[in-house]
């Protein structure tokens, strides 16, 4: 069966479909990106042209064909202790602070969300920063932590579940001793320790949806995901994270985003020559 290329009214439809049920927002210029991620879906479900594949897809009661094409649809590029400063600020500024309060008895747990965790590489990391930070700081615990790692694609969850990687991927930012210490070789590739696995809970999540559920979060990072949404949709997702993190709470977004002129209830800060992001509940945007 021959496919027939994406004309431009067939582009327009899938284009609004896709950015009607995941946010990610297309130009004109990106065409060839319906065409290819989704050329292979359309032939294996019978159709020879874009157009009878957006109409099934529109008329289909169940979630299944939407799923695909959004998960085909994602870009879930990732690597270990992507950007570096996240990881800095995290063991230098915000656990010792967090720690402190654990160790004067005014809380006891503490909550991290990776709002868009691809294939595990981030939220893994800050398991291990976690870890290395026990390691040093007696009365601290793995246990005082709970990491939310959240996505919308079904296949990068799989294989974020599964922690299991091969030689190129842990090459893109696992320093060796981290690789050594929090990893078991199982044939040619390499599994996360139950240790780091354990302090992760993953979960189907899409950022259009009410976030209110998850509950309260004393750090967020939500990174490289906004870069592909609208305006809107983008100040949406920031004022819904306004809503969950806790008074004083902190938000990590990646070295190519800024909040200014978005939310501006989180002030940025700066360390480590990095950029993260404090919630102030007395700005006019900080009270709900
Ligand atoms: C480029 S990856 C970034 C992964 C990681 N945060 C990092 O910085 O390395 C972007 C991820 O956002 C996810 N994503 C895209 N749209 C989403 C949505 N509406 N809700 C939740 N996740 C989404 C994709 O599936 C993909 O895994």
């Amino acid at each position: 069966m021959s496919a027939e290329p994406i004309s431009t009214v067939e582009f327009k439809l899938l284009r609004d479909y896709i950015q009607e049920h995941c946010g990610i927002c297309l130009g004109e210029e990106k065409a060839y990106l319906i065409e290819t991620r989704l050329a292979g879906l359309m032939v294996q479900n019978g159709c020879t042209d874009f157009g009878a594949f957006y109409r099934m897809a529109r008329n289909d009661p169940s979630p299944q064909l939407r799923e695909k094409i959004i998960d085909a649809m994602t870009t879930n590029e990732t690597l270990w202790f992507r950007d570096t400063h996240p990881f800095a600020i995290l063991r230098e500024k915000l656990l010792p602070a967090l720690a402190e309060e654990i160790l004067a008895g005014n809380r006891y747990r503490i909550r991290l969300w990776s709002a868009a965790c691809s294939t595990g590489q981030e939220p893994y990391s800050i398991a291990m920063t976690i870890h290395e930070f026990c390691r040093t700081h007696p009365g601290i615990q793995p246990s005082h932590f709970e990491i939310i790692a959240s996505d919308i694609s079904p296949s990068a969850l799989f294989l974020a579940k599964a922690g299991t990687y091969d030689e190129n991927s842990l090459r893109r930012g696992l320093p060796d001793e981290m690789r050594q210490r929090y990893f078991n070789p199982i044939g040619p590739n390499w599994r996360v320790k139950d240790e780091v696995k354990n302090l992760v809970s993953f979960r189907k999540f899409n950022l259009q949806d009410p976030m209110d559920p998850l509950g309260h979060f004393d750090i967020i990072f939500c990174r490289y995901v906004t870069i592909y949404f609208a305006e809107d949709f983008k100040r949406r997702i920031f004022n819904g994270l306004g809503r969950l993190v806790a008074p004083s709470g902190h938000l990590m977004v990646s070295a190519v985003e800024s909040l200014r002129g978005i939310a501006d209830q989180f002030l940025p800060m700066t360390h480590a020559g990095g950029l993260y992001y404090q919630f102030d509940a007395l700005s006019p945007g900080g009270t709900p």
